[in-house]
């Protein structure tokens, strides 16, 4: 997380910690972030200060530059958690009481309408990937997210993901956070 050219933090094991790593000025840091977004086809300038994007390695980057930030350019970069984790992870961590495994097995698979919301990090997407685990393979699921990171195991998936406006303005895409549908019934997070 760089919340200037002089304050950038890192997240381990759910803890921020200040790190020593700086950027010259605010105009190093912009060029920075300018780099970055544009290596994935995106851009950030005076007019369109800020960009959600995903990079080529998963990760997602948010970047909001003056005006809008008003102590100059801020970045956060989110990875991709390496160890993905399972229901029982979640039961082995005390996250899911056993005896809702089957409850929301039966949620899925009765294709009941779910909303999973939550502050940031706080383990929707995980939750999301393992309960869509459930969804029947012959399904045909279709996501949209604004910036893709579900990992369905399912065969029969299309992914969708949102696209912001052009400089004219125009191609802007579904916006909202993501949808999983599933033949038509939506299941709906933040
Ligand atoms: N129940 C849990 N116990 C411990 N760690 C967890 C748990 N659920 C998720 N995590 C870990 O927490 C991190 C954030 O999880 P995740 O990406 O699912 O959160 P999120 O709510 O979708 O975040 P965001 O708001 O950034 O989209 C990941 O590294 C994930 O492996
Ligand atoms: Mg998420």
């Amino acid at each position: 997380m760089v919340n200037g050219p002089r304050s950038v933090f890192v997240e381990r094991g759910g803890k921020l910690e200040a790190t020593d790593i700086h950027f010259n000025n605010d105009q190093h840091l912009l060029n920075i972030i300018d780099r970055i977004v544009s290596t994935v086809g995106r851009r950030i300038d005076e007019s369109s200060p800020m960009v959600d994007a995903r990079l080529k390695d998963g990760s997602r980057v948010n970047a909001i530059i003056p005006p809008l930030a008003l102590d100059g350019p801020s970045m956060s970069i989110r990875r991709f958690a390496i160890e993905r984790l399972d229901m029982q992870g979640l039961v082995d961590l005390g996250s899911m009481p056993e005896e809702l495994v089957p409850v929301f097995e039966g949620i899925v698979k009765a294709r009941l309408n779910v909303l999973i919301s939550g502050g940031t990090g706080s383990g929707k997407t995980t939750l999301l990937n393992i309960l869509s685990g459930y969804i029947p393979k012959d399904e045909r699921i279709v996501t949209i997210e604004d910036s893709a990171e579900l990992q369905l195991q399912q065969p029969h998936t299309v992914r969708l993901e949102t696209r912001p406006p052009n400089v004219e303005g125009k191609g802007k895409s579904v916006s909202g956070n993501w949808y999983v549908t599933v033949c038509g019934c939506a299941r709906t997070g933040s």
